[in-house]
């Protein structure tokens, strides 16, 4: 009896988690990735041919993102940005030819604002229904992470939305399309949300590895209402850190559209905003045994690329707060 119960039991998972994940075929045992030869994540491997727990297949470009912004909009809730640095975004998991997925598993939907509302993001996609249950950041409540969720509630910021919102947008736009963080990796021991832990953990580990305000600070470009910066300044600048060339966001009005650019032919945007690294993974990228690389070089930046045209905006005065938790 207690044998064709557990048989039961695990065909009745193994249905369930095939139908659910990008990843068909991991099963929750045999996943011992110390004992395994740690592959590169790209060129992208089979994942008939490799443990998908313990090597990142098709999604190996990770990319680790950040925010620059002067305002959150949730400053009368206290929602302030930490002075001195730029703000978490998330880590990505592209494929190895710069295209992605994302919302891979609906089963692990805590989004409360799915963006897009499909899978694919067109009409005959797969709809992603709102989540509207107890936020992620309540997942860590019973593993006692409270350290991490103040790390978090510090350098994890959303705009013109709640916090853990955001985390939930990132985990379940992103997190999901990871082979290594899904759920069956974690073996039979499994407990509900360790793949959420796991994944804000390895976010925030990704995060301080790249102080984009200090390596920027290193080469004199500082935030300022006043004078511009070049994005081949900015560009080189991260890109002498980092050892890749990162994506480089504005936004903004185009440059093109301001009074300095009026009749030039450079569109780009003139705000700085974002920087994406991007990183091949020996093994897991929990283990964060990486290789840096480059951006697409057909998608190096939105900004503009006039001599002086990049703004890097002062925060907005009380926007900002000195963090309580070092970065
Ligand atoms: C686990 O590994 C053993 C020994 O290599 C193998 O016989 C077994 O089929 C594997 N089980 C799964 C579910 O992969
Ligand atoms: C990129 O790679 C993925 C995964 O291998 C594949 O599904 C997709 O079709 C590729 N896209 C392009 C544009 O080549
Ligand atoms: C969804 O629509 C797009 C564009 O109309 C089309 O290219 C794609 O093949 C469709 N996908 C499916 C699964 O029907
Ligand atoms: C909450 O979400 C579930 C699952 O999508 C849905 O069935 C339910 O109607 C929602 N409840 C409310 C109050 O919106
Ligand atoms: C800005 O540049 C784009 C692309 O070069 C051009 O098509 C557009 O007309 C320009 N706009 C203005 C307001 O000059
Ligand atoms: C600097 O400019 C940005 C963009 O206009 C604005 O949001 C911010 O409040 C300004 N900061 C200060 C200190 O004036
Ligand atoms: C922001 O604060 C600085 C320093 O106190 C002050 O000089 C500046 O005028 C303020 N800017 C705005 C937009 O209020």
């Amino acid at each position: 009896m207690r044998i064709i119960f557990a048989q039961v039991t695990i065909a009745a998972l193994l249905a369930g988690t095939v139908s659910a994940q990008l990843y068909p075929g991991q099963s929750n045992l045999n996943h011992t990735c110390q004992i395994q030869k740690p592959l590169l994540s790209c060129p992208s491997s089979d994942p008939s041919k490799v443990d998908s727990c313990c090597v990142e297949t098709l999604g190996g470009l990770v990319l680790s993102t950040q925010f620059w912004q002067t305002f959150t909009g949730g400053e009368s809730q206290g929602q302030l940005l930490p002075k001195d640095t730029f703000t978490l975004h998330g880590l990505w998991p592209d494929f190895c030819n710069g295209s992605y997925t994302q919302y891979c598993d609906l089963t692990r939907q805590y989004d409360p604002i799915p963006s897009p509302s499909t899978t694919n993001g067109l009409p005959n996609g797969s709809f992603v229904p709102a989540y509207n249950g107890s936020n992620i950041g309540t997942f860590l409540e019973p593993f006692g992470r409270y350290d991490l969720l103040e790390y978090m509630n510090t350098y994890w910021i959303a705009q013109n939305q709640d916090n853990p919102g955001f985390w939930g947008h990132e985990f379940s736009k992103h997190a999901t399309c990871f082979s290594t963080f899904n759920v069956p990796c974690y073996g039979p021991q499994y407990r509900q949300h360790e793949d959420v832990v796991d994944f804000f953990e390895t976010t925030v580990k990704y995060y301080k590895r790249f102080p984009t305000f200090k390596w920027l600070e290193e080469a004199a470009i500082m935030p300022s209402n006043k004078t511009g910066y070049s994005y081949t300044a900015i560009r080189d600048a991260l890109f002498q850190k980092h050892g890749g060339v990162p994506f480089i966001g504005c936004s903004g009005p185009r440059y093109n559209g301001t009074a300095a650019g009026k009749g030039s032919l450079d569109n780009g945007y003139t705000a700085l905003s974002e920087v994406w690294y991007y990183e091949y993974v020996y093994g897991r990228p929990q283990e964060m045994n990486t290789v840096p690389t480059s951006a697409s070089p057909t998608y190096l930046t939105n900004c503009a690329k006039a001599p002086g045209a990049v703004m890097y905006y002062q925060r907005t005065n009380g926007s900002e707060k000195v963090p309580a938790v070092p970065f």
